[in-house]
């Protein structure tokens, strides 16, 4: 059994009072949630104390991103050695905001899954196809080559103790969510093409739906057959919603 998983992905928000507040509000509310699991990702500036509000808790917590090199002169990176050190359990690798403005490719997505795995970091891989991609009929396309990636350079096996989160680039922010028909079909092509290299792993992984998830949307969504959970922006800053979309995947 894949046990849900909902993961409050910050982005560039944050200050030392709202990470208090919101935290705080999220650990007295998910007492009643058991069975689904829960990680918030900080900006790395703030992991510490996150560290420290959810320790004793089961609440996970993790990075929004990874540098894909061990240490030396890279001005502005953090290794998956030094998240470690902070007992990060998650990574977040490739979000779309990343391939998009930071310009990082496919390889270099995967050479960050690579680190984050070598160090017992289990890495949330973002996959997702652009609006003009799915308007061209290539979002099976996309998905499959941001997927193949990861795997012809960490192998198949890595990818069962992973996460795969599936975010269309055109529903993040927008409030334009996937139907859950259409994020469904999604997440069934990326377990069909796993299953490809391995059924086990196919089966076991857990894969995430992400783009504008909100307490209205997410009990239909994680009701599809291959939806494990939601990867959470904006609603993940606002502790009631963020609560309530815990229950639905709970
Ligand atoms: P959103 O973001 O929920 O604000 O659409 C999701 C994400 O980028 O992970």
């Amino acid at each position: 059994m894949r046990q849900p998983f909902v993961a409050g992905n910050w982005k560039l928000n944050g200050s030392k009072q709202l990470i208090k507040n919101l935290l705080e509000a999220i650990l007295d509310g998910s007492k009643t949630i058991k069975n689904a699991e829960i990680a918030v990702f900080s900006p790395f500036l703030y992991i510490q104390q996150v560290a420290e509000l959810l320790e004793g808790s089961s609440i996970a917590y993790g990075s929004q991103n990874v540098s894909e090199y061990n240490a030396g002169a890279y001005t502005g990176e953090v290794s998956a050695a030094m998240l470690k050190e902070f007992s990060c359990k998650y990574a977040i690798v490739g979000h779309s905001e990343r391939r998009a403005i930071y310009g990082e490719s496919d390889q270099q997505v995967a050479q960050k899954f690579i680190m984050a795995q070598h160090l017992g970091i289990r890495p949330i891989l973002c996959v997702g196809e652009l609006l003009e991609e799915r308007e061209s009929g290539n979002t099976e396309k996309v998905v499959a080559r941001q997927l193949d990636a990861v795997i012809s350079a960490a192998g198949i096996n890595a990818i069962e103790a992973a996460v795969i989160a599936y975010e269309p680039v055109w529903a993040i922010g927008t409030g334009k969510t996937a139907t859950p028909q259409q994020a469904q079909e999604v997440h069934a092509f990326i377990r069909e093409r796993l299953s490809r290299s391995n059924d086990a792993v196919a089966t076991n992984v857990r894969i995430l739906y992400g783009g504008s998830v909100k307490p209205n949307n997410a009990t239909e969504l994680f009701a599809q057959t291959d939806i494990d959970g939601g990867l959470i922006g904006g609603a993940s800053l606002d502790a009631a919603d963020f609560l309530a979309i815990c229950q639905a995947a709970n």
